[in-house]
């Protein structure tokens, strides 16, 4: 019985906006993909369980870098690290991580870089969800917008309402996410062909599991697991941690 992580950091942050790959932009001085690699490696089950092999993707040409990164950061903690090359999508990025698996491996967590400050409590919740019988397990929240559904713009580009959505049934869908090992690599492997363009790709694993007529279940989320996409997020995100800090 071993729990994997999977950290994706291979994307390039077009949003973001930054010179450097989202992952590898510092946050209070330590790199995303850090922050995200630290807060697995401290999380606990009540069983006393804990992420023992831990995936990182990277964009073309950072491999070595980030594979240097983590040995001087990590290098101290029992853990199993790998460090592959990401693929054009994230859904490939995780189906080039799944790859390279150990064989002990039975349960996967997925994780994005790009959500640094999920704390330790989440990755074990999500853990323990799996280890209860949950073969795939999504930390979500209640939407707090009121969500509408549109049709196509107008010459000004106002978009009509078609319907608003009821909130209440509606959950915003965080990472990490667990899976059964077994479960995730059918996944993978059934959407695969779907994975290889941003049109037709998943923007999260559990949607490969939902393809396959699958169980997924939601355990309560996180708001510190929010995810940085803007520059915006990455300054409240600093915000935040010098709010901890105090
Ligand atoms: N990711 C990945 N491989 C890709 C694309 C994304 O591993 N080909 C990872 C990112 O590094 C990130 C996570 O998937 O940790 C979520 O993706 P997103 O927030 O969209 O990050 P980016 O793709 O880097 O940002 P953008 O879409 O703005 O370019
Ligand atoms: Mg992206």
């Amino acid at each position: 019985m071993t729990v994997a992580a999977i950290l994706t950091a291979a994307g390039s942050g077009t949003r973001l906006g930054h010179p450097l790959p989202k992952a590898l932009v510092p946050l209070r001085g330590e790199r995303l993909l850090l922050h995200a690699a630290r807060g697995l490696l401290a999380a606990r089950t009540t069983a006393g369980e804990r992420v023992e092999v831990l995936v990182v993707t990277t964009p073309a040409d950072r491999v070595d870098e980030v594979a240097a990164l983590l040995a001087g950061v990590l290098g101290e903690a029992d853990v199993r690290v790998e460090v592959v090359l990401g693929g054009a999508t994230r859904q490939a990025s995780v189906a080039a991580a799944i790859a390279v698996l150990p064989h002990d491996v039975d349960v996967v967590l997925v994780h994005d870089a790009a959500r640094p400050l999920a704390p330790p409590s989440l990755a074990a919740r999500v853990v323990e969800a799996v280890r209860a019988g949950h073969a795939a397990v999504v930390p979500g929240l209640p939407v707090v917008d009121t969500v509408k559904r549109v049709g196509p713009a107008d010459g000004s580009g106002a978009e009509r309402v078609r319907e608003t959505v009821a909130r209440t049934d509606l959950r915003a869908v965080q990472t990490p996410q667990g899976f059964e090992r077994a479960l995730l690599v059918e996944a993978h492997t059934a959407g695969a062909d779907h994975g290889r363009d941003e049109r037709t790709a998943v923007s999260d694993d559990a949607g490969l599991v939902e393809r396959l007529g699958r169980p997924v279940w939601v355990v309560r989320g996180d708001d510190r697991a929010a995810k940085i996409t803007t520059a915006r997020d990455l300054a409240l995100a600093e915000l935040l941690l010098a709010e901890e800090d105090a």
